[in-house]
């Protein structure tokens, strides 16, 4: 089999090509190297997939001869490229997020065009779609309502797969994931900020009064659902939830920070953040219908695999 994998520098992405590599797929991955990221961390996220299956084309889909890179038609185009963070997508950064997270997908969505059997997409999409919700746990079929400008970029992105699969009959999924943690995480995310401090003796700094909600998804559960619904077989539903179910607060996730690094972990409370919503909780029962994807690490192991992984590193 063969993927093409966007963002595949990233954290998710990177974590989504090893894992390809490990089950036998042959990979091309193509990443800007956004500046949004920390760049030691992309580079050795991708040193770690060298591999003779592995080719990397460093370009943005903006620019890049999308023609060329889907010469060689993939079985399956998993679309993780965009700019991630939540609250940093108010303000003079927004165009940046527009075009990474929406005229990027839809480059890419009216390459597909041109194909003639057009392979299947599987788009990265957010909790962040969801917004102020008004029950929990969410449902696909809930009404979206970002709460952040990048919540709106996602649900554009959303939307255009949607418009391009029905007009040009593409097999495509978005998979809507909430809160994902593990070993790679992103520096600018809580766990890993979190982490770090702890690790450097700095005190930690909460946005608002850390009794915010989240559903915490491990890395490799979102990697399962990746391959699970790039190689599903009958039709699933055009949108799933990916959600760890995990449901805890910030404040719960720093005890278990205490107990896990063994260090006397002191905590700095600062103004909630705008775009921040108090809640994130995904009902994921159509992802285990149609896919059989079920989550299967826990909150307390992925934090103390991530915490092992950042000491190796
Ligand atoms: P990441 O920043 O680690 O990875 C994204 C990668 O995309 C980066 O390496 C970046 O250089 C690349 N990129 C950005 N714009 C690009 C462009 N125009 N052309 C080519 N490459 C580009 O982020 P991540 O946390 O791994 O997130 C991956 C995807 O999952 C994103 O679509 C994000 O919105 C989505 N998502 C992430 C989370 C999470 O908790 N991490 C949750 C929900 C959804
Ligand atoms: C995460 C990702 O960053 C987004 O890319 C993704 O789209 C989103 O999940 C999603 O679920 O769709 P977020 O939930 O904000 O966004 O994840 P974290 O950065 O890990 O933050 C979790 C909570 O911790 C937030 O309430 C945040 O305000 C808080 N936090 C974060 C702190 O209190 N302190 C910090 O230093 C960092």
């Amino acid at each position: 089999m063969r993927a093409l994998v966007t963002g595949c520098a990233g954290f998710i992405g990177s974590r989504l090509c090893a894992r390809l590599l490990t089950d036998g797929w042959t990979v091309l991955g193509i990443d800007s190297f956004d500046d949004n990221c920390d760049r030691s961390m992309t580079a050795g996220n991708l040193l770690s997939l060298r591999s003779d299956r592995f080719a990397f084309i460093r370009d943005d889909l903006n620019h890049a001869d999308l023609g060329r890179v889907l010469v060689d038609r993939p079985d399956v185009i998993f679309h993780l490229a965009a700019i991630p963070g939540v609250r940093t997508s108010w303000g003079s950064t927004f165009p940046d997020y527009v075009t990474s997270n929406v005229l990027a997908t839809q480059r890419l969505l009216h390459a597909m065009t041109s194909i003639a059997d057009p392979p299947r997409l599987v788009n990265a999409s957010s909790s962040s779609v969801y917004g102020l919700a008004t029950s929990y746990p969410t449902f696909e079929s809930m009404l979206p309502q970002p709460h952040s400008p990048y919540g709106v970029t996602k649900l554009a992105a959303e939307h255009l797969v949607s418009a391009y699969a029905s007009n040009y009959d593409f097999n495509a999924v978005s998979l809507r994931f909430f809160t994902v943690y593990g070993p790679r995480q992103r520096p600018d995310m809580a766990v890993a900020r979190f982490l770090s401090a702890a690790r450097d003796d700095r005190a930690l700094v909460v946005y608002g009064t850390g009794e915010q909600l989240r559903d915490f998804t491990f890395v490799d559960d979102v990697v399962e659902s990746l391959l699970l619904a790039g190689c599903a077989t009958a039709p699933v539903p055009p949108v799933m939830n990916i959600s760890g179910r995990t449901n805890i607060s910030v404040n719960d996730v720093i005890e278990i920070i205490r107990v896990t690094t063994q260090k006397d972990v002191l905590v700095h409370f600062v103004d909630a953040v705008v775009g921040d919503v108090p809640r994130t909780g995904g009902d994921s029962s159509l992802a285990s219908e149609f896919l059989g994807w079920h989550p299967s690490v826990d909150i307390a192991e992925g934090i103390a695999r991530q915490w092992r992984a950042m000491e190796r590193r």
